[in-house]
């Protein structure tokens, strides 16, 4: 599988796109910035350097200091690190019970009770450690019922493997356009690198763009990489993502299907829903065993990496993997039937309880 991955990395259209955007840059013109601004439709959308360079540029412009923060306790590493630089000038932050929307309108009504003009949820589309979804229908239902709560989704993960044009995860959902801003990645489903902000109208695009903090200075994607973007953006408005989104969501059903018939590992998966998600994540228990199995599939040709605290609670460590579209049904089989063995191997307690 590791020499597959190696050979199979970027389409061709996006490596020549990259080698065509350095011959032709021309920072008169400025071609390849403006030609990389595709929107979201019907959103306008920021581009920037990585998805943590996106959450420092919009976050400052986007929250005042009489909002209050509401977010999630698992949202990403990168947004809870750009509320902390807003220090005393930022607003009331307030972590939540993970996805525990009864906890957000509990919190909701306390903020407005107490005078909040504007309340925000900040909540990833899929978490980055064990693949689990925002639970994004109750989330519309709630900003149905709360004109003031806003939301603002990190769905770095959800890029291009699903959504309407490869969009992301929350893109089909209902969210208020106008309450809702998204953050995604381009590094990771899209194939290149980078990050995107995609905003409710041109004025917010505006003010990010030219006042963001982590926008300034010398740090927008380099034009080889906008070439990149462009082809693959070109390639998202294509008739052929829907086929290639329905491959892969074929192997993701087939190794969730695989790691549920396995006595040895299903009681080592942290989520109970079985949504497609390009994180697949097995609890193994303290660092020690999470880094002896990561070495043990290593060494057997198998790509997958070590987590354990504080990514993730303590005695919750394991493994994460993911599987991509050019792995054959062949490659899921033989992965988890190693991962049942080496977990046979490494762990000699039984599963916690999730
Ligand atoms: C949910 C999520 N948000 C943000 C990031 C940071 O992305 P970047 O490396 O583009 O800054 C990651 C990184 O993996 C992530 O998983």
């Amino acid at each position: 599988m590791s020499a597959r991955l190696a050979s199979s990395s970027a389409p061709p259209a996006l490596a020549a796109a990259a080698a065509v955007a350095v011959v032709r840059l021309d920072l008169s013109d400025f071609r390849c910035y403006r030609e990389a601004r595709l929107d979201i439709d019907p959103r306008p959308v920021v581009l920037a350097g990585s998805t943590t360079l996106a959450h420092g540029a919009a976050l400052p412009i986007l929250l005042s200091a009489s909002d209050v923060v509401l977010h999630d306790r698992q949202v990403h590493h990168s947004v809870q690190t750009a509320l902390a630089a807003l220090g005393p000038r930022g607003p009331r932050c307030v972590a939540l019970p993970h996805s525990d929307l009864d906890a957000l309108e509990t919190a909701v009504r306390d903020a407005l009770a107490k005078g909040a003009r504007r309340v925000w949820y900040l909540a990833d589309g899929i978490y980055s450690m064990f693949g689990d979804r925002l639970p994004v229908a109750g989330l519309v239902a709630l900003m149905q019922r709360y004109d003031a709560l806003h939301a603002y989704i990190d769905d770095a993960h959800g890029m291009s493997w699903c959504g309407s044009r490869g969009a992301g995860s929350v893109i089909d959902a209902g969210l208020p356009v106008e309450r809702t801003v998204i953050v995604s990645s381009l590094s990771k489903g899209f194939g290149c690198a980078g990050g995107v902000i995609a905003v409710p109208d041109a004025l917010t695009k505006q003010r990010i763009e030219n006042l963001g903090p982590s926008l300034m200075f010398s740090i927008q994607l380099p034009p080889p990489m906008l070439g990149a973007v462009c082809a693959s953006a070109r390639l998202h408005l294509e008739d052929e993502l829907s086929v290639m989104q329905r491959e892969l969501w074929g192997r993701l059903g087939l190794v969730r299907k695989l790691l549920r018939e396995s006595p040895a590992l299903s009681t080592r998966l942290p989520i109970a829903s079985d949504e497609p998600s390009p994180v697949q994540y097995l609890v193994l228990g303290d660092a020690e065993q999470a880094i002896a199995a990561t070495q043990r599939l290593i060494a057997r040709g198998l790509l997958v990496n070590p987590v354990a605290f504080p990514a993730v609670p303590l005695r919750r460590g394991g493994v994460r993997f993911t599987i991509v579209r050019s792995h054959t049904d062949a490659d899921v089989r033989r992965l988890v039937s190693a991962l049942a063995a080496v977990v046979a191997e490494v762990c000699e307690r039984p599963a916690l309880s999730p």
